[in-house]
Formats: structure tokens, sequence, C-alpha cells
């Protein structure tokens, strides 16, 4: 984007609405001299970083319908993740449905992954593949979901809880929720995307939790993993605004002791070095030009 007349605000925003940055005031009073070419600010960062796609109208419709069967997939799956059933059923269950509903499960060969669903339980930080285990009272299992529908990706997990779990499993599931949402209200239009990490690692620590540093959330939509790497920790700036029509998730893991991860001999199951438990949320959001849409929600 070109900003031709520098007394003129270019960012689809009019002087009096409230700006881009989340400060609560009105846009004239803000960054709008700043945004202009005159203030130099915004206009030299308005270029999509390199591999970063800006989808379009047609991409956005088809990313929307594939990240809602995402979510219906979850509502279902979830309710069947009780004491007993093998996490094995879980995946016949996902994959089965993903058929069923003309759609791919993501997962299932990708790299060379053998399922159709990533379950991650307790200690398992992110990849775990289904198998014979059974669900026992106490667990906490990750369940991750992506579908292809009409050659668009949409991709969200939720944490479950198995009967009666411990005070702090359930202090973390609820920390690392949180922490998605309050990344998810820093998700404003040409805003820097090194905040996200800034308040997921600053509320992780207050309650005592570390950050998983070794995997991130990632563009997504007509890939599975697109540009640009979502840090979920303090990076500070990076240089890389986030932009209308970009489509990105945020999936914050957090573990109970250290933040340091061991990858097992199947080489996708991730755990916690110290066999902490560990916890994550994620959702597929939406840049827009006045903040952001959860399109898995
Ligand atoms: N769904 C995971 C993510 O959020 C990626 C899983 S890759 C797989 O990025 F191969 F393990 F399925
Ligand atoms: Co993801
Ligand atoms: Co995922």
């Amino acid at each position: 984007m070109i900003l031709k007349n520098k007394n003129k605000p270019s960012l689809g925003l009019s002087r009096n609405d409230p700006c881009w940055c989340g400060s609560g005031k009105k846009y004239k009073k803000c960054h709008m001299d700043s945004d202009t070419e005159k203030g130099g600010g915004i206009a030299s960062k308005l270029k999509p970083p390199r591999g970063v796609i800006i989808k379009n109208g047609k991409e956005i419709e088809g990313i929307k319908k594939s990240c809602q069967l995402t979510k219906e997939i979850l509502d279902k799956v979830v309710p069947m993740a009780v004491e007993g059933i093998t996490t094995e059923e879980l995946n016949s269950f996902v994959h089965d449905y993903t058929i069923k509903r003309g759609a791919t499960p993501a997962p299932l060969n990708y790299h060379g992954f053998p399922k159709s669903v990533c379950i991650s339980i307790n200690e398992v930080i992110c990849h775990g593949i289904p198998g014979n285990r059974t669900l026992k009272n106490g667990d906490i299992l990750n369940i991750d979901v992506t579908s292809i529908l009409d050659g668009y990706y949409g991709d969200a997990s939720r944490m479950v809880t198995v009967g009666e779990v411990s005070p702090v499993a359930r202090k973390l599931i609820n920390v690392t929720e949180e922490c998605l949402y309050m990344a998810i209200d820093e998700v404003k239009p040409y805003r820097d995307m090194g905040i996200i990490g800034t308040v997921i690692e600053l509320h992780a620590k207050k309650n005592g939790f570390s950050v998983v540093r070794d995997y991130g959330g990632h563009g997504v939509g007509v890939k599975f993993h697109e540009e640009p790497h979502v840090h979920h920790y303090d990076v500070g700036n990076r240089g890389i605004p986030m932009l209308p029509g970009m489509v990105f998730t945020i999936e914050p893991m957090l573990n109970e002791g250290k933040k340091e991860t061991l990858l097992l001999d199947d080489d996708w199951t991730a755990v916690t070095k110290d066999g902490s438990l560990s916890a994550q949320w994620e959702h597929t959001l939406l840049v827009t030009d006045r903040g952001c849409e959860i399109l898995t929600a």
C-alpha cells in the first residue's frame, strides 16, 4: 500500500475511529500523523514479509469454511475423550467424520505423520500419535485437529480433562487458555507480531509456568504451515506487522516445569525434558481492518 497524500490516513481508518494500536484514543489523536508518508512511520513496513501470503476474498471464504469444520470436529470429539477410550478410537472418529464431510485430515501422511489427529497426553507437548493407549482418570490431553476442505486449511486444538485432575493441571490448562486469548486481544492490523509472544510469556511466568520455544504458531490457510513463524515467547519487536488478510495460528504450549523439550524415537512425539505436565490451546485467526476474527471459534 502506498500512502499518497501526507495528510490523509490510508489504513482503512477514519480520523475518528479508535486507533489501531489499542490505546483507546481516536486515530487522529494517536497514530494518524505518524502513519502518513510524512511521518514515515508505518508506510515503510506495509509490505508483507517474504513468504507471507495475504489471502484474497475467495481464499478467506474457503479458509473460513475449513476452520468451521475443524471447530465442529473438535466439538464432537472432545466429549468422547473419557476414561477407558483409546486414542486410536478418537483418531478413527476424526478420520471418518472428516471424510464424511468431504474433507481430508491434514495430519495424515504429512511429512510421514501416521494418523489423522494429534493427541498429546500429560507430559506430551505436541504431535502425540494416537494408538492403543487408554485414557485414565487424571489425564490431561490436547486434541489438535486440522482439516483440508476444498484445498483450504483450518487448524485448532483444545485441552480435555479426564475425571478428576490435580489442581496444578487445572491451573496449567486455564493459564494456557488465558495466554491464547490475551494474545488474540493484541492481534490488530499494523502492529508488530512480537507482541504475541510478549504477552504470552509474561502471563505464563506470572503464574510460575514456562513457555515452550521449540515449537510455534504459523501462517496457515493455503498450506498447512506457512510463513510467518509465530513466537510464543518474548522476542521483542520482529519487524513483521500483522496485515489485513494474514491468517495464522496462535497455539501456546506451557509447561508446569522447565521449557526444554525432548523428541521421542518416533521422531514426532515432543515431551517435556523434565517430565512435567504440558498444555496447549490453538486457534486460527484472520487479521481484519479493525482487529481480528477467530476463525475456529
Ligand atoms: N496441528 C499441528 C499444528 O498446530 C501440526 C501437526 S503436524 C502433524 O501446527 F504432522 F503432526 F500432524
Ligand atoms: Co497449528
Ligand atoms: Co494444530
